[in-house]
């Protein structure tokens, strides 16, 4: 039977974020987390929905996409399905023609796992290379330190904290206490934790979610940030390594991230926690 696209709608995100959960596992190369999904999900249901995209063989789904903005597809596949010729055949068909609803027309980007076969194809259909990121990797099989600073889960009490702090470290961060709650009603939140680090005045001052994929696999931190003003004091590395921990404590075998390559910060402050740094990956890029 042939590979089929489709798009799962509301229904079907948990088949689609089961799947992402499985094929979350150690020495298997940077990949789209369910996290990715569940942080999607302070957009509502419906969009979430609307920018997922899954690819089935034989009733079973081997490549999940999440459209994270309205050209760039992060997608990723089964580890067992990685070097499958069909499957790298008709992602790239259906990445590459605008018609099939996956990708618009003009310039479109692609987050593409390091060993899909997927990449052959892209450059045989024409794609070059875009930004390039720097995963990061935490093994957590020893304890956490403590963090040095005090740093709460932050529950529907503190939506307003969460998301003003958010803002004050996102430039044009969009989140709202609104799109907090929407997230935390979404299912894949019952894995994941906001935390919020506060100064010594008890000033909100650096913020992050993290995602587990269930015990024994890699759990996300996505995102992380410090307020604008409060920079520069170690609460970046602080509310890092408190992600690390909470991770720990849900059962997960390491903390992992990606960034820019140019986010130098960000890239230093995980190296400061205690991450490693990971081969650096290329997104993929059609220009017309
Ligand atoms: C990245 C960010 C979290 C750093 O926060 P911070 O509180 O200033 O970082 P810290 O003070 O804890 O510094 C941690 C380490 O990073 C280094 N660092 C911080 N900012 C840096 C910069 N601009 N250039 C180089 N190194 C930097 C520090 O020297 C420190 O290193 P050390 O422990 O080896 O001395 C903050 O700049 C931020 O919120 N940026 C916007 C959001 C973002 O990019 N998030 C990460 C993307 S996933």
């Amino acid at each position: 039977m042939r590979t089929t696209l489709s798009r799962p709608g509301v229904d079907g995100l948990d088949a689609a974020a089961g799947a992402l959960r499985a094929w979350q596992d150690e020495g298997v190369p940077w990949q789209l987390h369910p996290g990715d999904i569940g942080w999607f999900r302070r957009f509502g249901a419906e969009a979430t929905a609307a920018a997922v995209r899954t690819w089935s063989r034989d009733g079973r789904i081997l490549a999940v996409g999440l459209l994270d903005g309205p050209r760039l597809l992060r997608l990723t596949t089964a580890p067992d399905a990685r070097r499958d010729e069909e499957l790298a055949r008709v992602l790239a068909e259906d990445l590459g023609d605008p018609g099939r609803g996956v990708l618009p027309e003009g310039t479109a980007y692609a987050e593409v796992p390091a060993d899909a076969l997927l990449h052959d194809a892209l450059t045989g259909n024409g794609w070059g290379t875009d930004e390039s990121w720097t995963p990061l990797r935490r093994d957590l099989a020893e304890p956490v330190g403590d963090p040095g600073v005090r740093v709460e889960v932050a529950g529907p009490e503190h939506a307003e904290v969460r998301a003003a702090v958010q803002r004050a470290a996102f430039d044009n961060s969009s989140f709202t206490p609104d799109r907090w709650h929407a997230m935390a009603a979404g299912p894949l939140y019952t894995d994941a934790r906001c935390l919020v680090a506060r100064d010594a005045r008890g000033e909100a001052v650096a913020v992050v979610t993290v995602w587990s994929a269930g015990p024994g696999r890699p759990g996300l931190l996505e995102p992380m940030g410090v307020a604008r003003e409060h920079r520069g004091h170690g609460y970046g590395r602080a509310i890092t390594v408190a992600a690390a921990g909470a991770l720990r404590r849900m059962g997960a075998s390491s903390a992992v991230v990606s960034t820019p390559s140019s986010n130098t910060a960000a890239v230093a402050t995980y190296r400061s926690a205690g991450f490693e740094q990971q081969p650096e990956t290329r997104d993929r890029r059609r220009d017309p």
